[in-house]
Order: C-alpha cells, then sequence, then structure tokens
C-alpha cells in the first residue's frame, strides 16, 4: 500500500520509543508565540503583523472557525490518495507553500531552506520576487522540483521582463501576479519600529542581480547600496496599473499565469478575460487592507464567478489540516500556506518548514479520513456546516 502523510504520526510515536519527541509543536498555532519567545522584536513584527489593527487577519481567522465540517461515516477511506490536478501539474497534496519575501530575517538560510524543504515532500515553493537570495541559486538547490515565480510587477518594463526571462531559464513553471500590492500598507507592527528589511538591501536580492535594473544604477550596487535601494523603490510596484496591462505579462509568459490578491467575484471574471489561468483568493494574510473581508468568506462567489473557467487556490488564515478541508469544500482547488511555514523556518530551519509540511498533510489526511473522504475531490459543500 501507497504511503500516507498520515504515516508521520506513526513516525512520532516510535520514536518516543527511544525517547525522541518532536523539536517543534505539533498543534501549529502555537508556533507563533514560541516564534515571539525566540527571535528578534523586527523579524516577528514584520512576519507576525497585519495591516491597522490586525482586523483582517482576525477576520480570516473567523471565516474558517465559524466554519465546521459534518464528518461521513462507513465510507472506505483505508486507501487515501491526496494528489491534485493543477494549472496542468500534478501536486501530491492540494497545498503549496505561499510566496514570502525576506526570509533571511528568519533564519540565515532563508529561501534555501525553505525551498529544500518544499522540494524533499514534493510541494511546490513560491518564491518572492523580493527574496534574500538570487531566484537562480533556489532555483538550483531544488533540483528538477515544483517552483513557481511570484511577480511583484515592477514599474519599469526591462526589468519585468528580464524578470520573467530569468525565472522560465531558471524553471520556474507558474507565474503569480500578486495585484493587491501597488503599495505597501500601513503596518503599525512595522511601523513602531521603523522596521523594513529593504531599506538595508536585505529582499532586493533579485533586483541587484538583474541586468536590466543594473542597467539603470548610477554606480554599481556593492558602490552605492542607497543609491540602489531608491531605485528599487522607485520601481518596486505601479499603482497606476490596470487590467488591459495584464496583456504584456501574458505575452511574455509561456506558461500558466494566476493573479494573486483577487476577492471580488467581477475581478476573477476580469481576471478569465484577460486570459489568466487562475485566481489565488487571498488578503494577503490580512497584510494590506485592514477591516476587509476574511478570505474565505470571499472564496464561494469567486468559485461561483469562475470557478468552471480558472483554477481557483486560496490562502490567508490556513493554520491546520481542517483549515485546508474547509477550504476545499468551499470550492478551492488547492491552498497556499504563509506564516506557518516561516514559523517553522525561523525555529529550526529547513528541519522545521519540513515538520510544518508534514504536520500539515498528516493533519488533513487525517481529517479527511475520519471526515469520510478519501480523495480532495469528494469534499464539497455539503461538507461544512455554519456554526
Ligand atoms: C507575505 N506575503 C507575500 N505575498 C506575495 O505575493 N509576495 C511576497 O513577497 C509576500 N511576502 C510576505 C511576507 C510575510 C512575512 C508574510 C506573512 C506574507 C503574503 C503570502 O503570500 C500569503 O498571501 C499570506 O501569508 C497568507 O496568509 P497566512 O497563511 O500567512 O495567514
Amino acid at each position: 500500500m501507497a504511503p500516507h502523510w498520515s504515516d508521520f504520526q506513526y513516525e512520532i510515536y516510535l520514536n518516543g520509543l527511544r525517547g525522541d519527541v518532536p523539536r517543534l509543536p505539533t498543534d501549529l498555532t502555537r508556533l507563533e508565540e514560541l516564534t515571539a519567545q525566540r527571535l528578534g522584536p523586527g523579524p516577528v513584527g514584520y512576519v507576525s503583523g497585519s495591516a491597522g489593527n490586525g482586523s483582517t487577519a482576525a477576520a480570516n481567522r473567523a471565516a474558517l472557525e465559524r466554519r465546521r465540517i459534518v464528518p461521513r461515516m462507513l465510507r472506505d477511506v483505508h486507501q487515501r490518495d491526496l494528489s491534485v490536478q493543477v494549472l496542468g501539474r500534478t501536486l501530491p497534496a492540494p497545498m503549496a507553500l505561499a510566496p514570502v519575501g525576506v526570509l533571511s530575517i528568519m533564519h540565515p538560510d532563508g529561501e534555501v531552506a525553505a525551498a529544500r524543504a518544499a522540494a524533499a515532500h514534493g510541494v511546490p515553493f513560491t518564491l518572492s520576487s523580493a527574496s534574500s537570495t538570487p531566484m537562480e541559486e533556489v532555483a538550483a538547490a531544488m533540483g528538477g522540483s515544483e517552483r513557481w515565480f511570484q511577480l511583484y510587477w515592477p514599474k519599469d518594463r526591462e526589468v519585468t521582463a528580464s524578470f520573467l526571462r530569468r525565472a522560465k531559464a531558471a524553471g520556474f513553471s507558474v507565474l503569480c501576479v500578486t495585484l493587491d500590492t501597488p503599495m505597501l500598507a500601513w503596518r503599525p507592527r512595522d511601523l513602531d519600529q521603523a522596521y523594513l528589511p529593504f531599506l538595508h538591501g536585505v529582499g532586493t536580492a533579485n533586483y541587484f542581480t538583474d541586468p536590466a535594473f543594473q542597467a539603470g544604477l548610477a554606480k554599481p550596487v556593492q558602490e552605492d547600496l542607497d543609491g540602489a535601494v531608491r531605485h528599487f523603490l522607485g520601481m518596486f510596484s505601479d499603482p497606476a496599473k490596470t487590467w488591459p496591462d495584464l496583456e504584456f505579462l501574458r505575452a511574455s509568459w509561456d506558461g500558466p499565469i494566476v493573479v494573486k490578491g483577487i476577492l471580488h467575484p467581477d475581478d476573477a471574471r476580469l481576471a478569465a478575460d484577460a486570459g489568466m489561468d487562475g485566481v489565488v483568493v487571498s488578503n494577503h494574510g490580512g497584510r494590506q487592507v485592514a477591516g476587509s473581508i476574511g478570505a474565505a468568506d470571499a472564496l464561494p462567489g469567486v468559485v461561483e464567478a469562475v470557478g468552471d473557467r480558472l483554477t481557483v487556490l486560496f490562502d490567508s488564515g490556513i493554520r491546520t489540516g481542517d483549515d485546508i478541508v474547509k477550504a476545499l469544500a468551499l470550492g478551492a482547488d488547492a491552498v497556499l500556506v504563509g506564516r506557518p511555514y516561516v514559523y517553522g523556518l525561523g525555529l529550526d530551519g529547513q528541519a522545521g518548514v519540513e515538520h510544518v509540511i508534514r504536520c500539515l498533510l498528516a493533519e488533513l489526511d487525517l481529517t479527511l479520513a475520519l471526515s469520510g473522504h478519501a480523495t480532495p475531490g469528494t469534499v464539497r459543500a455539503d461538507t461544512l456546516a455554519e456554526a
């Protein structure tokens, strides 16, 4: 019989016979507090913080909490297969790691450690434009494993085109264009500490190594860091962009494109009309618009609008395996996980990210099985009740 993700729990219990217990909690909701105890206030505030008073991050949790799984019995779940088809590829489970910038503030091995952890379990890794490591180095650490590239869409067309060429050459298969960050939101936990790593040239590696970016500098990066940072800040994003601008990306990327940050059904329709292959229903983990709709509350409307035309991915608030079941029941094809793996990275490097991946997928496997599902495909709207 093929191994199941749930086998991780037997591995843990068997290790216990030798007196070993897991280095990190298996209830992943405890990782945030542990991270706050062990890491510095700058990185902790940056990762855990949200926009405004945190109301959107709270709404993300509330939208998932309010929905409850209704388990079904006697459905033969002894053999299970969690694999799904997403954007023309087979994923071992309906989960990928979300793009998160500046991972070196959490651990010196940063993106490379997280990418290796994802590759070790066949889970796609989405590399942020704002990574602390150039995309080619991260790709080299992943071998042939599935990797996606997230674009913060620069103002400068040449830099945009250059990023896309480099990502394609480095084996990134899916382009994930983040639309919800045309500017940085009001983030009190960062503001109160005046903490923004980019100003120190951290999280700018893709830009500083880019020939099109370098062409716009008066002096090389090593000779004038401040000038390079200013050039980065001037082109990082472009609040003037509108839907027709997607044509340029569609023409420049030969592969699936998903747009991230979609919350309104009409925006999902516009994405479909623009030739996109998918959307990520997301409010950036509550980091952009305070007072925004909880992401899970936006999901059914988007699925109804475009579910038959587009792949619908989901993130913002996923903390446990049962959260993933709920997102599937609301119509998502797969989820992205953000902060939990970043806490795992901060607490225990690559091993910490692997721990988070294995806990989430073991819990997903068990929750599906115990609710009467041998595959994600049988999870539907009637899997949930609203409390
Ligand atoms: C992010 N996110 C993000 N998104 C993106 O498209 N590009 C990026 O560089 C980043 N950077 C980033 C940094 C940090 C510290 C966090 C926590 C998040 C958003 C991310 O992809 C995802 O949408 C959220 O993290 C999902 O919410 P949860 O899982 O953190 O609740």
